[in-house]
């Protein structure tokens, strides 16, 4: 069922808590592809009930970025749930979530603050503040929702271990659950953004999974020299875009790495025209 007010969610939530039922919470912007179903069948397969959040966080933007045209594909979202087994789509209008005049009184609110350390680097360092309304509307969807489990993808990884880490200092009853990154067959990673890419976008986006792709392959060969793994990305880029970052990092604490081991994560950010990527891999 689709619900759009709060109240009307707390009220079925206390319906099943009464029950004992146990529940999932997959929080989404919608647009939603096979990856975001990857996380929804998880939820379906292990909670007694799901529920789908499907909310274009505001404050989650910054400045200039692509809120206003950001995909919205409610109808579309709401068949691909029911198809899944998915029981509620939560699907809240801004002024239902944050109140009035929210997005010109932003001081107003109560945020949620994770730590610099974690913030300060990959995204968190083009994105100010990003991280900080992530963690707010997440914070707020687990309070509405009240989930046993909630299911991220790892195709956000800083954003993973950001709400992970939330949830351990904050004691948030839930238990976060990651899902491995869906790819297309040639290596791209689903995102709902890769619907601004042309064809021949589509083709320089690749550089992003070969870049990865192929440091693995050479740690995997005995390659641990964080420089000289960096270097093997060289050749996959030209002119046609541009890289944010390429960063070696632990896969808990983001520390930075400058020899490669189980823990690293590689996480890789591109731009192509106006369009950020982002990708990941574990090394281990
Ligand atoms: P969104 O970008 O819609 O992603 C929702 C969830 O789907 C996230 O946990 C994300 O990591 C996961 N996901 C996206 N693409 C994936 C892929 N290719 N493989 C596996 N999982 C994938 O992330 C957000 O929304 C928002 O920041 C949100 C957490 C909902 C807060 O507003």
């Amino acid at each position: 069922m689709l619900l759009h007010t709060i109240s009307e969610v707390r009220e079925q939530i206390k319906k099943w808590k009464k029950e004992g039922l146990t529940i999932g919470l997959v929080p989404t912007m919608g647009a939603l592809h096979a990856g975001h179903l990857s996380l929804i069948k998880k939820s379906v397969e292990k909670c007694d009930r799901t529920v789908v959040s499907v909310f274009v966080n505001p404050i989650q933007f910054c400045p200039g970025e692509d809120l206003d045209k950001y995909p919205r594909t409610l109808e579309a979202d709401e068949k691909l749930c029911a198809e899944a087994g998915v029981n509620i789509v939560f699907a809240p209008s801004p002024k239902e979530m944050y109140g009035e005049g929210h997005i010109l009184s932003n001081d107003f609110l109560t945020y949620v603050i994770p730590p610099y350390f974690y913030t300060d680097k990959l995204c968190g360092k083009s994105r100010v503040g990003h991280f900080d309304g992530v963690c707010t509307v997440v914070n707020k969807l687990f309070n509405i929702v009240q989930p046993d489990y909630a299911f991220f993808g790892q195709k956000d990884a800083q954003q993973l271990i950001i709400i992970k880490k939330m949830v351990k200092d904050l004691n948030i009853p839930v238990e976060i659950i990651p899902c491995p990154i869906v790819r297309e067959e040639s290596g791209l990673a689903l995102s709902s953004r890769n619907k601004y890419l042309s064809e021949s976008d589509k083709k320089e986006a690749l550089a992003l999974s070969k870049i990865l792709f192929n440091i693995k392959a050479c740690y995997d060969k005995g390659i641990t020299d964080v420089k000289a793994l960096t270097e093997t990305a060289y050749s996959f880029l030209n002119g046609h875009h541009s890289l944010e970052y390429l960063e070696f990092r632990d896969k808990d604490n983001l520390e930075e790495k400058n020899v490669a081991d189980c823990n690293t994560q590689v996480f890789i950010a591109l731009k192509i025209g106006n369009v950020r990527l982002i990708d990941n891999i574990l090394l281990g």
